[in-house]
């Protein structure tokens, strides 16, 4: 490699929903020289044959080889993880074993060789609201219980048996492992929490490219291009802030842009005006799919309710509701999405409609 480290960025998870949009972004909007590491690159085979990539298909656990990498490179994106819920209740141990213990080494390598980190972790961390959990008479001063603020809000995460927030305290706990060594050794970090980015090429349809149960919107893409029911678990009553992946990468290299003001900062990135309950958010994609695709009628779709222990199984539970607080990533870089609710789910369900429609 004759860059110098400088020149180099090292994007972990470069195949996944967001890595894939990142480094299409970063390739066509900056100079960097991208390293991707990743375990398929099933998303970004129109990119792998770029001259500024080099693409790694390994695992980010292989520590010596991402240390050499992490040594490369002054900048390093971490955006691989397990995150699908329904891995939280039925392959715990690996959600634990991907969202911590194989990025810890990656925190010490950043220290050690000096690289800024800019570190994927969750809305989840939130877990459920204060809102949920008050009567209409509990009052807390300066606090409005449903907004999630990076700086005030608590993280309320329910039992352990309940383990569904298995991902939410692996995150959490490596969240405060970075907050660690920022203070103790002076890690530049940027940890981002995402608010349920949604965009063409997310997930997978089970049984064409994927197993399991992936994400809400690829769920009810896969009811809808085989015309099953939509279900709403536990009647869809829990509500989501759904943000464009567009305005979401723009909140990334608006970050990698400007190191100073993000160093050892956490960032909200979402939607508040995009939220929506789940079961409102079926008949939108039913609305959206019937008005995109050649063959769709909105009287062949039905909606059910089913519950959260016969969708997910035992030791699941839900987030109520989660609407971030966006003020410190717009006072400080100047972000604030632009694209709304009907605009995002048209262009995600029209990407599902081109990669699913004929197959
Ligand atoms: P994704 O599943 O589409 O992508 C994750 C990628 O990481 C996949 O391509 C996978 O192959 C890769 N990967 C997983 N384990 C790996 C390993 N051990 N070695 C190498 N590669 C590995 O997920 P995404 O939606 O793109 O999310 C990316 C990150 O953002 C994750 O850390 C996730 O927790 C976080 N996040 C995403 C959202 C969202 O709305 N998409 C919300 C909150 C947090
Ligand atoms: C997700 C995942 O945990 C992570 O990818 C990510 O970290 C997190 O969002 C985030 O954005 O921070 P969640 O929003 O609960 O969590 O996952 P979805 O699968 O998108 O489910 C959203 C809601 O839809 C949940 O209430 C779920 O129970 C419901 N759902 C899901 C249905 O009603 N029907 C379905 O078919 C699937």
């Amino acid at each position: 490699m004759t860059n110098t480290r400088s020149d180099n960025i090292l994007i972990l998870g470069c195949g996944g929903f967001i890595g894939a949009h990142l480094l299409e972004r970063i390739l066509r909007q900056t100079d960097y020289h991208c390293i991707g590491v990743d375990l398929s690159s099933r998303r970004i085979g129109r990119l792998i044959d770029h001259p500024r990539l080099t693409f790694r298909q390994m695992d980010i656990h292989d520590n010596r080889e991402l240390v050499d990498l992490v040594r490369a490179c002054e900048t390093v994106v971490s955006l691989a993880a397990l995150c699908n819920p329904s891995l939280y209740t039925t392959t715990p141990i690996a959600v634990i074993e991907s969202n911590f213990c194989k990025i810890y080494p990656l925190v010490q390598a950043c220290c050690d060789h000096h690289s800024r980190l800019v570190h994927f972790s969750t809305s989840e961390v939130y877990g459920k609201t204060l809102a949920g959990q008050l009567t209409q008479n509990d009052i807390i001063p300066g606090i409005v219980p449903e907004i999630l603020d990076e700086a005030t809000s608590p993280l309320l995460l329910g039992p352990v048996r309940a383990q569904r927030w298995c991902y939410a305290s692996a995150k959490q706990l490596l969240e405060r492992a970075i907050y660690a060594y920022g203070f103790e050794r002076n890690l530049e970090y940027t940890i981002v929490r995402p608010f349920n980015f949604i965009g063409p090429g997310m997930d997978y349809i089970p049984g064409i490219d994927g197993d399991g149960v992936p994400r809400v919107i690829a769920c009810f893409m896969d009811a809808l291009l085989h015309q099953k029911p939509l279900s709403l678990v536990d009647g869809g009553r829990n509500r989501r802030c759904f943000t464009a992946i567009d305005d979401a990468i723009n909140a990334v290299m608006l970050i990698l842009a400007h190191r100073i003001e993000s160093r050892q900062r956490i960032f909200n990135v979402g939607n508040p005006a995009n939220e929506i309950a789940i079961c409102d958010l079926a008949k939108k994609m039913i609305e959206h799919y019937t008005a995109l695709s050649p063959v769709a009628n909105s009287s062949q779709f039905t909606i059910k309710s089913v519950s959260a222990l016969d969708f997910y199984g035992a030791g699941y539970e839900d987030s109520d509701r989660r609407i971030p607080a966006i003020n410190s990533i717009l006072e400080l870089l100047g972000w604030q999405p632009k694209i709304g609710l009907d605009a995002a789910l048209r262009s995600t369900v029209a990407g599902f409609i081109e990669s699913y429609q004929a197959k």
